[in-house]
């Protein structure tokens, strides 16, 4: 089964590639020819997934899916959250927003966080969500090469290491992202 993720991200496509059973082929919106930069305005993590999967299912009518995934820092009242990836503008920077984010919880001991992910899924008709979360604390600076985004500076609950020190495996094992295509997964299995 051919399934599109709605994504340009390739970390992000790399991670979910290794969760799918053989049988369905991930295809990337570059394998489509969607160069597109689909807007995410929405206030929600739903809606932003929602309007990715949306983008592609109208504009290429094949089965796809889209994610959304926001960092919500307690002391910051969830913030940066559906803000996550222009929390310090709009260069959508990794360095810059966990500087930032570093910046703000400076002084701070309460430092729990958690990664929250929403799946949008468009099958047949209709629209499935999924959801995953991975709690954890934000670190003081930033440790490890691998991952993406806000990995250097999230350490799991229950681990040493950042997500950006933990092998790809481990990440995917425990991540928010892990947790919410596993449920894609069993989804899918009731459907094809
Ligand atoms: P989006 O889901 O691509 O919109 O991601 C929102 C923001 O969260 C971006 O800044 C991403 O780099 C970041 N992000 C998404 N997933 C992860 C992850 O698994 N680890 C670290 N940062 C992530």
């Amino acid at each position: 089964m051919q399934l599109i993720f709605a994504t340009h991200n390739q970390n992000k496509f790399n991670e979910v590639q290794k969760l799918l059973p053989a049988h369905i082929h991930l295809v990337s919106l570059t394998d489509i020819g969607c160069m597109e930069d689909i807007p995410e305005t929405g206030n929600t993590l739903e809606e932003n997934a929602r309007l990715k999967a949306d983008y592609v299912a109208k504009n290429y009518n094949l089965p796809c899916f889209a994610d959304d995934t926001g960092l919500l820092v307690d002391a910051l009242n969830g913030a940066p959250g559906v803000r996550s990836a222009r929390y310090a503008g709009d260069r959508k920077s990794a360095d810059a927003n966990m500087e930032k984010l570093l910046f703000e919880l400076k002084g701070r001991t309460d430092r729990s966080a958690k990664f929250k992910t929403i799946i949008a899924l468009h099958l047949n008709n209709g629209c499935q969500f999924f959801e995953g979360t991975v709690q954890g604390e934000i670190t003081l600076r930033q440790a490890g090469k691998g991952g993406f985004g806000y990995d250097p500076i999230f350490r799991p609950d229950g681990h040493l290491e950042t997500f950006a020190e933990l092998p790809i495996g481990a990440k995917n094992k425990i991540s928010h992202r892990g947790k919410a295509i596993e449920q894609l997964v069993q989804y899918l299995k009731t459907k094809t």
